[in-house]
């Protein structure tokens, strides 16, 4: 006993309990046992448990599992940095490494539309407002990562009911 759950956590605060069920769920979408809705079309897995996303390297991918977890940490903290000067970003909730050593991040599912599947009037705001959060990301020190440009926005969608502009995958972004 005590040794049934393996999962370790590397940073964050969130309801343990349910970090350990996103922990083996992501063994069971590895295996195949739970077929959940996902992407994975970049360097990582998204699941969608409920009001969750669970992000995490592709289970083949091994040797990179210790590089990916220093992502997963820097996409937590400056995830949680860019909450604190208020961009529009997922809220971050944990870092840990599951009993298959795989590291995963916990944090709260965005509600999101592709900029080149809004109507006009929501494009031109939605891009409006990627100038101004990048704006304000740089006065603050940051280097935003992948985020394309206005033309073609990478790593952020709109909300069209909250009519805000959402950036996420943080793990290249850097901090001064
Ligand atoms: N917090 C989130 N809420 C909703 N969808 C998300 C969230 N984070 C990521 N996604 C979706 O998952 C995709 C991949 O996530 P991303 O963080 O960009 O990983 P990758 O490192 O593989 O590019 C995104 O393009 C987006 O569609
Ligand atoms: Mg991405």
């Amino acid at each position: 006993m005590g040794e049934e759950n393996k999962m370790r956590k590397i940073i964050g605060d969130f309801d343990m309990k349910l970090a350990e069920i996103y922990a083996d769920l992501i063994d069971e979408c590895v295996s195949g046992a739970v077929n959940l809705r996902q992407k994975f079309n970049g360097e990582h897995v998204v699941l969608f448990p409920g009001i969750h996303v669970v992000k995490h390297p592709h289970p083949g991918d091994r040797e990179q599992f210790p590089a990916r977890l220093n992502g997963l940490v820097r996409e937590f903290e400056i995830g949680r940095g860019l909450d604190n000067i208020g961009l529009n970003v997922p809220r971050m909730h944990l870092v840990g490494v599951n009993d298959s050593e795989i590291p995963f991040l916990i944090m709260d599912r965005l509600n999101l539309t592709n900029l080149w599947d809004l109507n006009s009037q929501q494009r031109k705001e939605a891009q409006k407002q990627y100038f101004e959060q990048i704006d304000l990301a740089k006065n603050e020190g940051y280097f935003p990562g992948d985020v394309g440009d206005a033309a073609d926005p990478y790593n952020c969608g709109f909300d069209v009911n909250k009519k805000k502009l959402f950036f996420y995958d943080f793990t290249d972004w850097r901090m001064n």
